[in-house]
């Protein structure tokens, strides 16, 4: 008799190899499983910090947990900050160690190393975050975790035109094996991570910026920054979505057109500087735009002097920066690194982003907008109208606007992105 003929369901009726037997087998699993997950999240919430510690534990098929890679101080610009630490965790992926919570810098002073401001990195980014989101690709660690401090070996990078590549990855896979792996702690001396040799894809670098979330008083100062930023400009009535709003990178400041001139001469490419008026006029020409639209300047701190910034520009973007938007006193209150890490936040989610394809800064935010753009479904593709567009203002593209821009994930380093380029992939 068949199961749909049986009007009394009397399950033991049934070969233990039939198919609806086998179904049920399988349904039970399935359940039993998924309310031991549920126990288990459920259980961790209320015994772990936060939920995602306990499962970290249980699930961690990652890097080692007992090894370590120790780094010096991390400095320089936030951008350079966000790579050189990227290295830093994939330096020690290769290693299969966990990285040690190293220090970045809070101020930019660079000539003298005392001044440097070491800030530890959990008072910018969240730590149990990075760890439950970077899980079994790379690890940051406390050094309260280390057992013995004297197990310490030190591994100096090379330096100079005769330290290649090759010399570099030779050194390190030799670290990988005994007798240096069985040291606890591998000290890497000499030069900042963001100078070492580059081993590592876009993708690779791309999921480690991923799991960088800034800790809660930052995030909600970034916040701040951004509600400001959609009330600046009239509602059109009957609107529930928030205002979107566009930000432009413009770096424009006197060291920035020192600088770019020299790099135009050197490099013989003449689409590296652009002036503020080439600027507003690229801006000026995408189309496509929902006008009124408030336009966020991201300039550095010299040119909130300069009222030329906020003039010039097509009659629907309404331009404002940090004084006219009435939140200086929030940047105020923070050293140079963290003033940074808003102004990313703020140009990382405006619904339309303008930088410079040859500014770090400009480079690692549209890295991770494409990300964003990928991970969401949306197509990989160039064409207008799709979220998340960026653009180069530097380049010139479509209708005398600037180029759309979208980051390469294909790349096999992140030269390109470290140093800037006018093939910008759309
Ligand atoms: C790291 O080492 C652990 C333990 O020896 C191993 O299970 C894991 O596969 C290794 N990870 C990598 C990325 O080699
Ligand atoms: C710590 O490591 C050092 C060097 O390997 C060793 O001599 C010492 O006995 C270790 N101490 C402990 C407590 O394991
Ligand atoms: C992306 O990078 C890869 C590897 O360097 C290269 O082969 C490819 O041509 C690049 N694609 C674009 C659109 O530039």
């Amino acid at each position: 008799m068949g199961f749909w003929g049986c009007k009394v369901c009397n399950f033991t009726k049934f070969p233990l190899n039939s198919w609806p037997w086998k179904c049920l087998v399988l349904v039970t699993i399935v359940m039993v499983y998924k309310a031991m997950l549920l126990s288990k999240i459920s259980w961790s919430n209320v015994n772990g910090k936060d939920g995602v510690i306990g499962l970290e534990e249980e699930w961690d098929y990652g890097v080692r947990r007992d090894k370590f890679v120790e780094v010096p101080q991390i400095v320089w610009g936030l951008n350079n900050q966000k790579i050189a630490f990227a290295r830093a965790c994939l330096t020690a992926r290769m290693l299969n160690r966990t990285l040690l919570m190293p220090s970045l810098s809070a101020s930019l002073f660079y000539k003298e190393i005392d001044q440097l401001e070491p800030i530890s990195f959990d008072k910018v980014f969240q730590l149990e975050k990075f760890n439950s989101m970077c899980n079994g690709f790379v690890r940051v660690g406390r050094y309260s975790e280390v057992l013995n401090a004297s197990e310490v070996v030190e591994l100096t990078k090379g330096s100079g035109r005769k330290w290649t590549d090759e010399r570099d990855i030779g050194q390190l896979r030799e670290f990988g094996n005994d007798p240096y792996d069985e040291y606890e702690v591998i000290r890497i001396l000499g030069k900042n991570p963001f100078l070492w040799n580059d081993h590592w894809p876009v993708k690779e670098y791309a999921k480690v910026f991923e799991c960088l979330v800034l800790v809660d008083e930052l995030a909600k100062e970034a916040d701040r920054v951004i509600s400001r930023i959609r009330e600046a400009v009239p509602r059109k009535t009957g609107s529930l979505e928030p205002a979107p709003y566009m930000a432009v990178h413009m770096r424009i400041e006197k060291d920035w057109m020192i600088h770019c001139k020299k790099r135009e001469q050197r490099s013989k490419i003449n689409e590296i500087c652009s002036s503020k008026e080439e600027i507003t006029q690229r801006v000026g020409n995408i189309k496509g735009l929902n006008k009124p639209l408030a336009v966020y300047l991201a300039v550095a701190d010299s040119l909130l002097e300069d009222e030329t910034i906020l003039s010039g520009w097509d009659d629907g973007l309404l331009p404002f920066e940090k004084k006219r938007l009435g939140v200086k006193d929030i940047y105020d209150k923070y050293p140079y690194l963290i003033k940074s890490a808003i102004d990313y936040e703020v140009c990382l989610r405006a619904n339309v982003f303008v930088g410079n394809s040859f500014s770090t800064f400009s480079n690692l935010i549209v890295l991770e907008r494409t990300q964003k753009m990928i991970h969401s479904g949306l197509s990989s593709t160039c064409s207008s109208g799709l979220s998340w567009p960026s653009y180069a203002y530097n380049i010139k593209g479509d209708f005398d606007g600037p180029k759309r821009w979208m980051t390469n994930m294909s790349d096999i380093s992140l030269q390109t992105i470290s140093y800037g380029t006018n093939q910008v992939s759309c």
